[in-house]
């Protein structure tokens, strides 16, 4: 696994409380250009030591700070004489370990509301006198820690902030979330106080990424898992220049593709991606693999696995492919094929955290598990190759500007996210090659309708695509009785896909597309449009 840079950077350390906004604190730090990363709050203190942090982000929690085992401030961020910046579970756990006092307050303050500033100057520098911010907190300050002084406060809080001279501070709002207008401005002032430097850039971490590529790899040579998506391109593309042709890109069809999407995305990424690729069909292992199998989870384990058991394969030699597209360069890719003991992976940050492995695979964290993504959970432990994950501390944000800045084209930067696990998490229920020829063009005439509205649509849809739900029902199509399919349609505004909104899209379109369907795709009499947020309902189904 590729380091993050860590100490080559000045780093900030985000400690996770719980709070469902701790991740977005993180990537609010990093957009300001400052290295950052997220750890749980009991992570081991040489782990985070290790970074040097230059300030200590302490999140917001569900816990109260007086509840038995509620989680506590590490001694190691009391000691360091750095920064810190408690917000509300961190606050309070300022307060408390400093000597002041937390109680319940009379009211809870949820969502929006007011705090007005009453020490101006520092962390409130250059910011209005009045704030809008979004608060959630039941737990407050009633009596300040000795050297603090109050900063803010709010109707239902007297002490909405607090500070003191070392550069300690707690707020009672979260200014990672929108709604606080000025939220941004004030990290950015709590940031020039840690002294930290904002050199978090995509220039930066592309030198960085090839020389722990070659660190790592040696050597060695290596094969990418290539699926066409933003991710494994711009890994591939990472991996490339640091190994050079010691790479070889698998793009393997599981079966489970959109329409046409393997040629499409072959023809694509061919021009774009500077080491050879491999296409590799292997549907007809995956149908037969997923024969049987409703449920999402094992859906995920049996592809994961499956994914690994093909690359094996063909870096044996066991698996024959069409060395037709290799050209000239066959022999070359045959013998590199047969060293490769590196798997690279375009696995992000999110996946990580989402996977409760943030220490590394097998780890134990507070983070609650959501799903196995193919790409970090669903791996065969016995697998035979050691992976590199260029992209382990990455948002999807910061993965299109590296994209951008190593000169990808926007079609493969800007591509719509696509799950590893393809079609399989679309169709509920089993997968059978009927049912994915239903999906597939019920999805094809979405995304076709959506694709050509797109420049009118405003806000941009972010996702959309077709889902076919296990549920038949009734219909009358010409003068006959059907009992046929559902397809539901997903679309939805998004800035990063960890939470979403589903799309407005006009009536008419979504007309048309329900006609289009219930006409061209045999054995679909109904199609319903998916009104749900991401929370509390997720993009995909499942
Ligand atoms: P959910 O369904 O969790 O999805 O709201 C969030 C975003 O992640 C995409 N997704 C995946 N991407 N491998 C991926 O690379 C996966 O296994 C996977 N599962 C979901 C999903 O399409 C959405 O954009």
């Amino acid at each position: 696994m590729s380091q993050p840079p860590g100490p080559k950077h000045d780093t900030l350390v985000v400690l996770d409380f719980g709070s469902q906004y701790s991740q977005l604190i993180t990537r609010r730090l990093r957009e300001l250009g400052v290295y950052t990363e997220m750890l749980p709050w009991n992570a081991p203190a040489e782990r985070v030591l290790a970074l040097d942090p230059k300030g200590y982000i302490l999140s917001g929690g569900p816990a109260s700070v007086y509840a038995p085992n509620a989680p506590t401030l590490p001694e190691y961020v009391a000691a360091s004489g750095r920064p810190v910046l408690g917000i509300c579970y961190g606050m309070q756990l300022l307060a408390q370990r400093f000597g002041g006092h937390v109680a319940p307050g009379d009211q809870r303050e949820y969502g929006p509301g007011e705090v007005q500033v009453t020490t101006p100057g520092g962390l409130f520098d250059g910011l209005a006198d009045r704030l809008p911010v979004w608060m959630s907190h039941g737990d407050r300050v009633e009596a300040l820690p000795p050297g603090f002084t109050p900063l803010a406060r709010s109707d239902g809080s007297p002490v909405a902030a607090m500070g003191d001279a070392q550069g300690r501070y707690g707020i009672q709002f979260h200014p990672e979330v929108t709604h606080t207008r000025d939220g941004k401005a004030l990290l950015a002032n709590f940031v020039r106080r840690t002294g930290a430097r904002p050199d978090w850039t995509p220039g930066a971490f592309i030198e960085e990424s090839i020389a722990a590529i070659q660190a790592q790899v040696g050597d060695g040579h290596a094969v990418c898992a290539l699926s066409g998506g933003v991710d494994s391109s711009v890994a591939a593309t990472l991996v490339a220049r640091a190994l050079g042709d010691r790479l070889t890109c698998i793009f393997v069809d599981h079966g489970l593709l959109r329409q046409d999407e393997a040629q499409t995305a072959l023809a694509m990424l061919r021009p774009v991606i500077q080491a050879p690729i491999i296409h590799v069909d292997a549907s007809a292992r995956f149908l037969s693999a997923l024969e049987g199998i409703t449920d999402p989870e094992q859906k995920r384990r049996v592809i994961g696995e499956l994914f690994i058991r093909v690359f094996e394969d063909v870096t044996s030699g066991d698996l024959r492919f069409d060395v037709q597209v290799l050209g000239e360069t066959v022999g070359r890719v045959m013998a590199s094929l047969q060293e490769a003991d590196y798997l690279v992976q375009g696995t992000l940050y999110p996946d990580v955290i989402e996977s409760a492995e943030p220490y590394g695979r097998g780890s134990a964290a507070p983070a609650a598990k959501i799903k196995t993504h193919h790409n970090v959970g669903g791996l065969p432990t016995d697998m035979q190759f050691q992976l590199v994950e260029p992209l382990r501390s990455l948002f999807k944000d910061e993965v299109r500007a590296v994209g951008l800045a190593l000169g990808l084209p926007p079609a493969v930067v800007y591509r719509q996210p696509f799950p590893g696990p393809g079609l399989a998490v679309r169709i509920l229920g089993e997968v059978t090659p009927e049912r994915l020829a239903t999906l597939r063009a019920a999805d094809a005439i979405v995304r076709g309708e959506i694709e050509a509205a797109q420049a009118q649509l405003d806000p941009p849809v972010w996702q959309f695509f077709a889902v076919l739900v296990p549920v038949k029902s009734v219909g009358v199509q010409g003068d006959f009785r059907t009992y046929a399919d559902l397809i539901a349609i997903r679309a939805v505004t998004s800035e990063d896909g960890m939470t979403a909104d589903w799309a407005r899209l006009p009536h008419d379109l979504l007309g048309r597309i329900a006609a289009c369907i219930v006409n061209a795709v045999p054995g679909v009499n109904r199609v319903a449009y998916d009104i749900t947020s991401k929370p509390p309902a997720t993009i995909e189904w499942e």
